[in-house]
Order: structure tokens, then C-alpha cells, then sequence
């Protein structure tokens, strides 16, 4: 049973300001649709059915875009533009379910993870980071592939990319014991650090937002102090679970876009707009005439 998925959404978004003074950083748009609309289409395509937003005040836009808009929709009806209703309309499949749930205070992405404990209950679950927008531009997602991978194998999965060495101090590391692990491969993993100095790091293999879990970390998160810069970080939790049970580091394949930053925000934006019908051919003849 893999159903459900926690985003934390809870972040300032500093690093994207002023855009996010007052609205959210994850309702920033990535062509015609905010970044938590990309991630939870990525979550809904890969089989997840009930998730679970970690909320803060002054995100509820989050909450609403998800919502039915009934003036819009009553509107866009009367004026026969059906296409774009059926946009705002199918923001969330029928058979899909959104619950949020607050964090109170900034405590860390564990502690993040650990405010959904009493909606995740028993159940093996995903967590995504929703800065991090995944762009499998051919073929199957590599979400999708990494539930597929649990569902066969049972093992929690935890999605990695090879990241040059001078940016391992940003990132989860992990370390697969010198294992190759090409894109499309997973590994076991025997050991994980956070954000360490780039002579510490263990490996390149940088952990991109995207996790299947066993229930078990739930109990592991209460028990974990704070780490890294002073917070409860969901690193440290899964460390102590690989002394108990197998985690795999998976390699992605697709391409990462940090969208919680400025530039990944933009070069998001260009790739995903370069192939997006409504944009696609404008924007590639633009780019040729700026290239100065
Ligand atoms: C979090 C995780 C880190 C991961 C990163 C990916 O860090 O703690 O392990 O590599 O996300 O974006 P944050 O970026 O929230 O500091």
C-alpha cells in the first residue's frame, strides 16, 4: 500500500524573494502552472491518491488552487471557453485527495515530515520536496519508476543525482560504498550525511527531494535530535534506519530544476517552456534573437 505522499510546503522562500513576499514560493509558475501543480502531477502520474501539504500561515493560495473556483468556472462556462475551464477545473482528479496539515514552527524538514505523522499513520509513504521540479523529458518519470522499484522490491527508495564536488555542502549525501550506480540504477545505501564540507563528503551522489518510506520513520523523526544547522533533518532519521532496514539510493535519469532559486526558476521555465505547445515555438525564436 503506497497511497500517500507528504509535501512540505511550509518554507519562507527566501531565496526567491521579493517575488514570495506574498504569495507562496511553490505558487510560482514554471510556464502556466504554479510549481506545486508540476509536483503533484508528478505524484499523482507515479500512483499517489491522498496527499498531504505541510503547511504555514499565509500559504493558503496553495490550498485554493486545488480548490473549485466556482465564479471562475461559472464564468469561463458562460462564455463557452470550455478548454480553459476544464484548466482550472482539473487542478486535482476526482479521485485524489488533498489534506493539509501546519507546522508551527521552523524546526527543520524532519520535524516537517514528522507534523503529517498522525495522517500517514502505519503506511509506507513518498515525501517530495516541491522546489525541486523533475523534468523526465522522454519516457517514464523517474518517480514513477522509483514507486515501481519499491512496489517490487519493498525498499525505501531515496532519489539521488551525481553533483559536482564543490556543491556536496548544499545536499543530503549518500554513500553506496563505491557502487556504480548508473541513471536508472539503484544502490544500497550504507551511509548518509547533511550538507557536509566537500572533504567529508562521502561521494557526489546528492539526495534531488524525492523519497518512498517505510512507516518506521515516522518513530525514528521523534527520536531524532537536531543536526545540521540546528535543525531535525530527515537525513539523520534515515541514516538510523539503514542500521535496521535497507534503503536504496536511485539514480535518476531526468534533468533537476532547484525552482526554489532564482536561476533554477528561470532555466525551468525555458526547458519546459521550449516544449510546452502554446509557448514552444515563440520563445525558441526569442531566444535566437537575444543571443548577443
Ligand atoms: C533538503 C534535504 C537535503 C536535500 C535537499 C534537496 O535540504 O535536507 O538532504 O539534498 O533538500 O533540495 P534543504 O534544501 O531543505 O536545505
Amino acid at each position: 500500500m503506497l497511497s500517500k505522499v507528504v509535501i512540505p510546503v511550509a518554507g519562507l522562500g527566501t531565496r526567491v524573494l521579493p517575488a514570495s513576499k506574498a504569495i507562496p514560493k511553490e505558487m510560482l509558475t514554471v510556464v502556466d502552472k504554479p510549481v506545486i501543480q508540476h509536483v503533484v502531477e508528478e505524484a499523482i502520474e507515479a500512483g499517489f491518491r491522498e496527499i498531504i501539504l505541510v503547511t504555514r500561515s499565509g500559504k493558503q493560495a496553495i490550498e485554493d488552487h486545488f480548490d473549485h473556483h466556482y465564479e471562475l468556472e461559472h464564468e469561463l462556462t458562460r462564455k463557452g471557453k470550455h478548454d480553459l475551464r476544464a484548466a482550472v477545473n482539473d487542478t486535482l482528479p476526482d479521485d485524489v485527495e488533498i489534506v493539509s496539515v501546519r507546522q508551527p514552527q521552523a524546526l527543520g524538514l524532519g520535524h516537517a515530515v514528522l507534523c503529517a505523522k498522525h495522517v500517514v499513520g502505519d503506511e509506507d509513504f513518498a515525501v517530495i520536496l516541491p522546489d525541486m521540479v523533475i523534468d523526465n523529458p522522454d519516457g517514464q518519470r523517474d518517480l514513477t519508476a522509483m514507486a515501481e522499484r519499491y512496489r517490487a522490491t519493498g525498499k525505501g527508495q531515496i532519489m539521488v543525482e551525481s553533483v559536482p564536488q564543490e556543491q556536496v555542502q548544499r545536499y543530503g549525501i549518500v554513500d553506496c560504498g563505491g557502487v556504480p550506480v548508473g541513471p536508472g540504477e539503484a544502490a544500497e545505501i550504507r551511509g548518509m550525511v547533511e550538507k557536509p564540507a566537500a572533504e567529508d563528503a562521502p561521494s557526489n551522489l546528492a539526495i534531488v527531494g524525492r523519497y518512498i518510506l517505510p512507516a518506521r520513520v515516522m518513530q525514528l523523526l521523534q527520536e531524532t535530535q537536531p543536526g545540521a544547522g540546528g535543525e531535525i533533518q530527515l537525513t539523520d532519521a534515515l541514516l538510523t534506519l539503514t542500521h535496521e532496514a535497507p534503503l536504496e539510493a536511485f539514480n535518476m535519469r531526468g534533468r533537476v530544476y532547484d525552482c526554489g532559486n532564482k536561476a533554477g526558476l528561470l532555466q525551468a521555465n525555458v526547458a519546459l517552456g521550449l516544449r510546452h505547445a502554446e509557448t514552444g515555438e515563440a520563445l525558441r525564436e526569442f531566444l535566437t534573437t537575444i543571443n548577443w
